[in-house]
């Protein structure tokens, strides 16, 4: 039972969701401004220049799609659209909203110019989608009054607003509702550069000294993922405050995060188990990504949307026209031996 327990608190500790204890210190970390926000400058310099542009016509902005990996900036993202456009900022998700009504009470609500956020937006129900088309399209809503054949539609306006949709599988999106963004943005995985930044900022902000070798070592293995990242640096100061003189440097760091057993690349077990099936089962590939999702009980849009993208980043993983070879280096890592059919593939 101890043991499951660790192996839980293992697993937690990497995986890119958010667990219990983040929400209200990722409050305090989470940037208010486009400025404070580190990295993915592409995403910065489309969204500061439509966002510039909206406001020096009055104009609502353009809706926003938001979609990567968990625990990139997406949320983070919507909150600071709210704020750069000093407008009001309202949050909801797909599963959360159930019927007609919800969505409704919502839209007809609407501040003027406000942002209306939904996360996991791949989770609408189509009814509710199709609700939603025309407000997004023209500010309009159809609402069927009375029943049966007494019924009539009554079309109402809503307040020009801006939509944020968020999701991690944007390839859920039904056509339709993709089309109605005007503004759509993919949050890549960060560069340690811009984690150690990261790091480097949220100990600032709490409050407890980290040089650069040790921001550098806790980058390097958050798995591209700013999340992790905080998450590994309030773990590594609780450990430097019990075991250490309270500040954050390289021994100290390094110390840590190996009794968290968290592995040089931060990879979770995902990660893991990917890797190792296809140097186990397919001798390091190549193998199918229908194939390799079967294997690990995962669905083949989530490995190419949320899994793989790290990997092949970190240069783990390559994705030929014949499906996923594992590299040199991904052998490396678990210390193994390429096959002989497998090395002439390098
Ligand atoms: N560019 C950034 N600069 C600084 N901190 C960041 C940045 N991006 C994310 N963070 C930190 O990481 C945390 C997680 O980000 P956020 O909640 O926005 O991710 P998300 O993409 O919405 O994740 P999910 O898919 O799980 O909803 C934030 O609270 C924030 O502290
Ligand atoms: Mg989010």
């Amino acid at each position: 039972m101890a043991s499951r327990e660790a192996l839980n608190a293992k697993h937690r500790i990497v995986s890119a969701a958010p667990v219990e204890d983040d929400s209200s210190f990722e409050l305090k970390l989470r940037p208010q401004r486009l400025g404070e926000f580190i990295g993915q400058n592409k995403v910065k310099e489309n969204l500061s220049v439509a966002i510039e542009a909206a406001r020096s016509r009055g104009e609502a902005l353009d809706h926003v799609l938001l979609y990567g990996p968990p625990g990139l900036g997406k949320t983070t993202l919507a909150t600071i659209i709210a704020h750069e456009l000093a407008v009001a900022f309202q949050q909801t998700s797909g599963p959360t909203l159930e019927i007609k009504g919800d969505l409704t009470a919502l839209l007809t609500n609407l501040r003027d110019k406000q942002v209306l956020f939904i996360d996991e937006v791949h989770r609408l129900q189509p009814a509710l989608e199709e609700l939603l088309y025309s407000a997004l399209e023209d500010y309009k809503l159809d609402i069927l009054i009375g029943q049966g054949p007494s019924a009539r539609t009554h079309t109402m306006d809503v307040k020009p607003f801006t939509f944020v949709g968020a999701t991690t599988r944007a390839g859920l999106l039904s056509a339709p509702l993709r089309s109605r963004f005007g503004i759509v943005l993919r949050l890549d995985f960060y560069t340690n550069r811009d984690l150690q930044v990261i790091i480097e900022r949220s100990g600032e902000i709490l409050g407890v000294e980290i040089d650069a070798a040790g921001a550098i070592e806790i980058a390097n293995r958050s798995r591209g993922t700013p999340r992790i990242a905080n998450r590994l640096l309030r773990r590594v100061r609780d450990y430097a405050q019990v075991r250490g003189a309270g500040n954050i440097d390289l021994p100290t760091a390094r110390a840590a995060l190996e009794m968290l057993q968290v592995d040089r690349h931060g990879f979770d077990e995902v990660d893991r188990k990917l890797l190792l099936t296809i140097i186990e089962k397919y001798q390091g590939g190549p193998v199918g990504v229908n194939t390799l999702a079967a294997a690990l009980a995962e669905e083949s849009d989530a490995i190419e949307e949320i899994y793989e993208p790290f990997l092949i980043q970190i240069g783990f993983l390559d994705r030929t026209p014949r499906g996923r070879i594992a590299t040199q280096l991904a052998y490396e890592h678990f210390g193994l031996t390429p096959s002989r059919r497998q090395s002439s593939l390098f």
